[in-house]
């Protein structure tokens, strides 16, 4: 992530919960994940590292099923968007530990250490430079045995840059992830059954005309989950 991209997050945190296709999307994803994941019993013993938690929304709706999550983000004011949630609500669950960090490194010292039982990263991929990079490092942040699931929208062809206004593609590396580069790319990263597969598609706002800013317009667009377990 480059430094502008970190102060574009950092601006948009204070309104980001506030737009529905992130609602929504949250919502999707999280269905997905319960769905993916072992039974309840088996999650609430899991460890869990959440990459590009943003304002939180996946930590918090992830939270209450598993036994911890460190939530982490790059973009400081993300990160204070989500405490100021966990110290303002008496009901938050008390189990999530926030950090504002680009994580590069297993060994980066905010980790202390720590290995995680999942790794899981929502509407992130298509803004990281260097997918191997990211995923040799969520592959070295987790105990053997432990699984990484991710969900992004797909790359399905030209259309889906239309994912994000013209104005907003400071950032975006590219428009959606596709199935066979990121099964390759978890492959490499060492991870074993590597499944990838369409978790749920998501109707949302784009321009009528692509930089227009009008964003009356209506397009489905996939989300893929990604997952595997490291050896
Ligand atoms: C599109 S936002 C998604 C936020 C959240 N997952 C959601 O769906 O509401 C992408 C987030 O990923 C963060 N990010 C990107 N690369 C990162 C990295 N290597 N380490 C930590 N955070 C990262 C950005 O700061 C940004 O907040």
């Amino acid at each position: 992530m480059t430094d502008a991209n970190t102060a574009r997050f950092n601006a948009e945190a204070l309104s980001w919960d506030s737009n529905p296709d992130v609602q929504q999307a949250t919502a999707l994803a999280h269905k997905a994940y319960l769905a993916h994941l072992p039974d309840a019993p088996t999650l609430s013993t899991f460890s869990v590292l959440e990459l590009g938690c943003g304002t939180g929304l996946l930590s918090l709706a992830l939270a209450p099923s598993v036994r911890s999550l460190t939530a982490i983000d790059a973009a400081p004011g993300m990160i204070a968007a989500l405490e100021s949630k966990l110290a303002n609500n008496p009901a938050a669950p008390q189990n999530v530990h926030p950090i504002a960090v680009l994580l590069e490194s297993p060994d980066d010292p905010v980790l202390n250490g720590q290995r995680f039982d999942l790794a899981v990263s929502h509407l992130v991929l298509h803004h990281i430079p260097d997918l191997p990079a990211v995923f040799r490092t969520l592959h070295g942040c987790l105990v053997p045995g432990g699984k990484v699931m991710v969900t992004d929208f797909e790359n399905f062809g030209p259309e889906a840059r239309r994912f994000h206004p013209e104005s907003k593609m400071d950032g975006v590396e590219r428009h959606g992830i596709e199935r066979g580069e990121i099964r390759r790319v978890l492959e490499e990263a060492g991870f074993k059954d590597v499944k990838v597969e369409t978790a749920f598609e998501m109707e949302k706002r784009v321009e009528t005309e692509p930089g227009n800013g009008v964003l009356e317009g209506r397009m489905v667009f996939p989300f893929l989950i990604c997952e595997g377990t490291k050896a």
